[in-house]
């Protein structure tokens, strides 16, 4: 059959599925919400009259029952989370964290912005860190790793944490790609010191932007409530068990988190449904030769959120990117150098370059740095070839049966066509 990369007839004409979970079902529930809100005319969270029936603090119990952690704090997006979350944990100018070279260039800037400097640790075929390589980057100045459970891929959470617990580094979950994903029946977010989630459109659920912290350590919890607000925190404790320090605002609004409570309802519902289409989709394309799956695709490990198989050579997952793509079934290789794609590391240029906003290399350069640490597009090559080959289709719950023939079909028909390796 003529591949449609070469004019022949596509496998599919109509679209694909959209790339949104939570955003597809915003509905009724979350319209009901946000009319309540308006109606109430208390959109500020921190309103002296019913400061623990606002939305957003039932969002942060709603957060912290669902992830199973003893506290939750609502901020207005994911790298505020991550912000907050390293302040809180002690973390700050000088200070090494391990970070994988494949993730949101938000959790390399989150660092940074602390004056903290990021090392560069790879992946491996699950995605995520990869724990050994972790564990070579210590050296003495490493006090802290954040793990980033990628595509709905947990990491592998006992190696880390016995890495950590080795060396005494603090570990922040980065959940904004995972969120309702777990590893051996526990809730991500529920591992590390403190867990980071993102509520952007293109999460699991979302409220457009917004995030959330969670930890067990009241600690912790009362740092981050600090940093997040450096003044209403004064209404938030009853006794306050930290000094005081500046903060910042990472607010969320009543709107956004009354959003949120309407979504957070439907994420049981929600994944249920995304473990079921991937396994359906693995099973669909179970037999088929020159491409592969990691072991841990498919696991409990795998929220269902994206498929990516892998191929032997580079030039085959190019191939298969823009020959299934042709077929009507928008595909991606993870790292294409052509590409300034903002989850690969050698694309975060301000690291590469080690560039400040005025000029200079802060807080690489600052004598409260006392390391080293070179970036270069050889700092993790493992990563780069395992995202050279790794093709991505996105799924979402929708995925209907006459879908997956589709995808069946448009791998097959690509896949026959492809380079040897
Ligand atoms: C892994 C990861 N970390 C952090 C973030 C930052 O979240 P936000 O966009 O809500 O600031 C994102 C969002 O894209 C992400 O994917």
């Amino acid at each position: 059959m003529k591949l449609a990369l070469h004019g022949g007839e596509p496998v599919r004409t109509r679209p694909w599925v959209s790339k949104f979970i939570g955003g597809e079902e915003l509905g009724q529930e979350e319209r009901e919400r946000v009319l309540r809100v308006l109606e109430k005319k208390r959109i500020f969270r921190y309103l002296p009259e019913g400061l623990d029936e606002s939305e957003t603090a039932q969002l942060e119990k709603e957060y912290a029952r669902f992830v199973g952690t003893r506290y939750a704090l609502a901020v207005n997006s994911g790298t505020s989370a991550l912000i907050c979350a390293l302040v809180a944990a002690g973390i700050g100018p000088g200070d090494e964290v391990l970070i994988p070279a494949y993730t949101w260039v938000a959790t390399a800037g989150a660092v940074v912005s602390i004056g903290a400097v990021p090392v560069l640790c790879e992946i491996d075929e699950s995605l995520t860190i990869d724990p050994e390589d972790m564990e070579k980057r210590i050296t003495p100045y490493t006090k802290a790793v954040i793990v980033v459970h990628m595509r709905g891929m947990s990491c592998d959470m006992d190696r880390i944490m016995a890495v950590a617990r080795a060396h005494d580094l603090r570990v922040i979950e980065d959940v904004a790609q995972a969120n309702g994903g777990s590893y051996k029946g526990r809730r991500l977010g529920s591992f590390g010191d403190v867990g980071c989630f993102s509520l952007q459109q293109s999460k699991v659920i979302t409220t457009g932007e917004g995030g959330m912290v969670v930890t067990d350590s009241e600690e912790i919890w009362q740092r981050a409530v600090i940093y997040h607000d450096g003044a209403m925190y004064q209404f938030r404790f009853t006794e306050r068990k930290v000094p005081a320090f500046a903060g910042q605002n990472y607010r969320l609004t009543e709107l956004q988190a009354a959003l949120s409570l309407g979504q957070i309802e439907k994420m049981p519902e929600l994944i249920k449904a995304t473990r079921a289409v991937k396994r359906r989709a693995l099973e669909v394309l179970a037999g088929q030769t020159g491409i592969y799956f990691a072991p841990a695709f498919g696991s409990e490990r795998d929220l269902g959120i994206s498929l990516v198989f892998y191929t032997e050579t580079a030039e085959q997952a190019e191939f298969l990117e823009k020959a299934i793509s042709a077929e009507g079934i928008p595909a991606q290789r993870i790292y294409n150098p052509e590409l300034n794609d903002q989850h690969v590391y050698v694309n975060w240029e301000f690291l590469m370059n080690k560039r400040d906003p005025w000029g200079g290399s802060f807080p690489w350069d600052q004598p409260f740095y006392k390391g080293s640490v070179d970036y270069n597009a050889d700092s993790c090559p493992r990563t780069l070839d395992i995202l050279s080959r790794a093709v991505q289709i996105r799924l979402n719950h929708l995925i209907t049966d006459e879908d997956l023939a589709d995808l069946k079909q448009a791998v097959a028909k690509t896949v026959s066509a492809m380079p040897t390796s």
